[in-house]
């Protein structure tokens, strides 16, 4: 989803706000924009298509300045083009500014503005916010600082804004409200973001802008305040990240990087948690929750995407292994259909980006309602860490890909040793099963890296299926959701269309559309309703259907019957999950490439999905 970028220092800006731009591409976007403060003047640049393209315009043009600021649109109000990608500069020219999120009462001000003889180029809400700081600036006399806060009190929305102001040209003036945006401080140099990516090349040391706050950043001066003029004492974080991890090492793809990178991944999210003697678990974060938790009579569950995937796992899991009642929701779903929430409820809400906006609301609905509200997050200092009560990060490193790989594994994981540390504790799980559970979770790195090692032959089934038009991914009990993420995978960045379905449910439609073109994954894992699948797969094949099946190391049922196969080691039923979904992953990774699609940047997909 949009991108922010900003710098204000004594270097040129123009490379700094490109080179930003390129590292905000992962979030999702269809053009991109930049202002810089010259010798004549804020100017404007701004193209549809990608960052190249703008680089490729303006790259000769030599545009010397200090302060600038930069845009990448995910259309919202507008199709993308030149006219709507930001940034958008007010009539009179007094102000440039880029914006995310959306103001949700536009038509109200663009009606009000029209009135006061205002027009206007683009179809965006932003352009309408431009001009509103505008006419109040020109009618109150006000100075520019003022003009934004007094317009931003009359917007109802979402919005990160950074704006320029043609009159004070020495400052960058940042705000927000539910989109998140980070300032980066330097030497005698400022940066702001929407996301630490592009800042951490220069500065490890960074600002979170909280809700309602507004900062006036000059080459040598930060002022934090409320946007009722409450002057605030910054708070200055480390960003925990360096410039390696979120550069692609040598993969052609940011998102191959992350699936090889998951046994790594996987270890960090377990680092510090597990005792060495696989005695006990300890989650820092939920300490001071835990009797919470231990008490609630159900847990809720909210994502969206691939991390309500990863919930539906956690529901299988924590109700088999700590006999808690869960239901998993879709966060989209869960705000608006007046829920009933009890106070002893617990709340999780799993977000990659903490910044969704339908989760964010959730875990903001769900507090009002006076239930305890837990994270299960990657970024840290997001929004979502920051609003719950409580919580725990999946520590996975940074994820760039669009398509969500090692996030999920380490959300599975996460959720894992929140089961067994409450199935432990409520004495519904005995010791044994729980330390045998334990040592086997704390090794599943390197049965990971087994089914890594079987990335080419992985790859020659992608070849073999790459022009199939449909696909559908079975699986029952906790390899169902795993069957759902696989299909996600392939339809998000392939474009093949692919469904996921409980094996047992194919026979109440889908099988309807089973023929000798129809390619079905199955999750077939040795486990106890193993049988069943079988038969699954022999309803397929008597169809005429391909079958391409998970199957557990040494299987000769399954094998028999399938296509192809992919083996994977044997574990316990409980963690299949954290190894089924990798051969997946890479099956929708290598049909993508082999299809020519842009696998990092799939079309019209975001990374952090900030508007609901
Ligand atoms: C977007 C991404 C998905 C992701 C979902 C939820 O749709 O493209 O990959 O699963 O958002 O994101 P979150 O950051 O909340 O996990």
């Amino acid at each position: 989803m949009c991108g922010i970028v900003g710098y204000i220092g004594r270097r040129q800006a123009y490379p700094i706000l490109i080179n930003g731009l390129k590292r905000l591409e992962y979030r999702g976007y269809d053009s991109a924009g930049i202002a810089i403060v010259t010798d004549q003047g804020i100017k404007v640049f701004k193209k549809k298509g990608k960052v190249s393209d703008l680089e490729a315009e303006t790259k000769h043009l030599n545009i010397q300045g200090t302060i600038g600021i930069g845009h990448t649109r995910w259309a919202t109000h507008g199709e993308p083009n030149d006219q709507n990608a930001h940034p958008h500069t007010s009539q009179n020219g007094l102000f440039t500014l880029i914006h995310n999120g959306i103001i949700e009462n536009y038509n109200h001000l663009k009606k009000f503005l029209i009135e006061k003889g205002y027009t206007f180029k683009s179809d965006t809400d932003t352009e309408v916010l431009v001009n509103l700081i505008e006419y109040i600036y020109l009618e109150g006399e006000t100075d520019a600082e003022l003009a934004v806060r007094l317009a931003l009190s009359k917007v109802i929305g979402a919005y990160a804004i950074v704006v320029l102001a043609e009159n004070e040209p020495d400052k960058l003036i940042a705000a927000r409200k539910s989109s998140p945006l980070v300032i980066g401080l330097g030497r005698n140099e400022y940066f702001i973001a929407s996301d630490a990516t592009p800042i951490v090349e220069h500065t490890d040391k960074v600002i979170y802008l909280n809700n309602d706050n507004i900062a006036i950043l000059k080459e040598d001066e930060l002022i934090l305040k409320t946007l009722d003029n409450k002057k605030l004492k910054p708070d200055i974080q480390k960003i925990d990240f360096d410039i390696q991890a979120i550069e692609k090492n040598g993969f052609d793809h940011f998102m191959l990087k992350e699936i090889f990178e998951q046994p790594e991944a996987l270890h960090n999210t377990m680092r510090g948690r597990i005792a060495p003697d696989f005695s006990s678990i300890r989650l820092g974060g939920l300490l001071d929750v835990m009797d919470k938790i231990l008490n609630a009579k159900r847990l809720i569950i909210v994502g969206c995407g691939t991390s309500w995937h990863a919930g539906l796992v956690g529901e299988y899991l924590i109700e088999n292994l700590a006999r808690i009642p869960v239901e998993v929701e879709y966060g989209s779903e869960f705000r608006y259909r007046n829920p009933i929430i009890y106070k002893d409820d617990i709340v999780i809400a799993i977000s990659q980006s903490g910044e969704t906006a339908d989760t964010l609301e959730a875990v903001k609905l769900a507090k009002e309602k006076g239930a305890t509200v837990l994270g299960i997050c990657n970024v840290v200092g997001s929004s979502i860490p920051r609003e719950t009560h409580a919580g725990v990060y999946t520590h996975a490193g940074p994820e760039i890909g669009v398509a969500s790989t090692k996030a999920f594994t380490a959300q599975v994981t996460v959720l894992t040793m929140m089961a067994l540390m409450l199935g432990y504790e409520k004495e519904v799980l005995p010791y044994g099963r729980f330390k045998k559970l334990t040592q086997e979770l704390y090794h599943i790195p390197e049965k990971l890296q087994k089914i890594l090692d079987q990335n080419e032959y992985i790859k020659q089934l992608a070849e073999k299926y790459q022009t199939a038009s449909n696909f559908l991914y079975l699986g029952r009990g906790y390899l169902y959701p795993v069957a759902l993420e696989g299909a996600l995978k392939l339809k998000e960045i392939s474009y093949i269309h692919a469904e996921g379905y409980p094996a047992a449910e194919m026979k109440h439609g889908p099988i309807a559309l089973i023929d000798e073109n129809m390619p079905v994954v199955f999750l077939a894992t040795k486990d106890k309703i193993y049988e069943k699948v079988i038969s699954n797969i022999k309803e397929v094949k008597a169809r005429h259907g391909k079958v391409i099946a998970i199957v557990t190391e040494g299987d000769e049922i399954a094998s028999k019957l399938a296509d192809h196969i992919i083996e994977i080691p044997e574990v316990p039923e409980e963690l299949t999950p954290l190894l089924a979904v990798v051969p997946l992953q890479l099956l929708a990774y290598h049909a993508a490439v082999l299809r020519g699609n842009d696998v990092d940047q799939p079309r019209n997909l975001a990374k952090s999905v900030t508007v609901e």
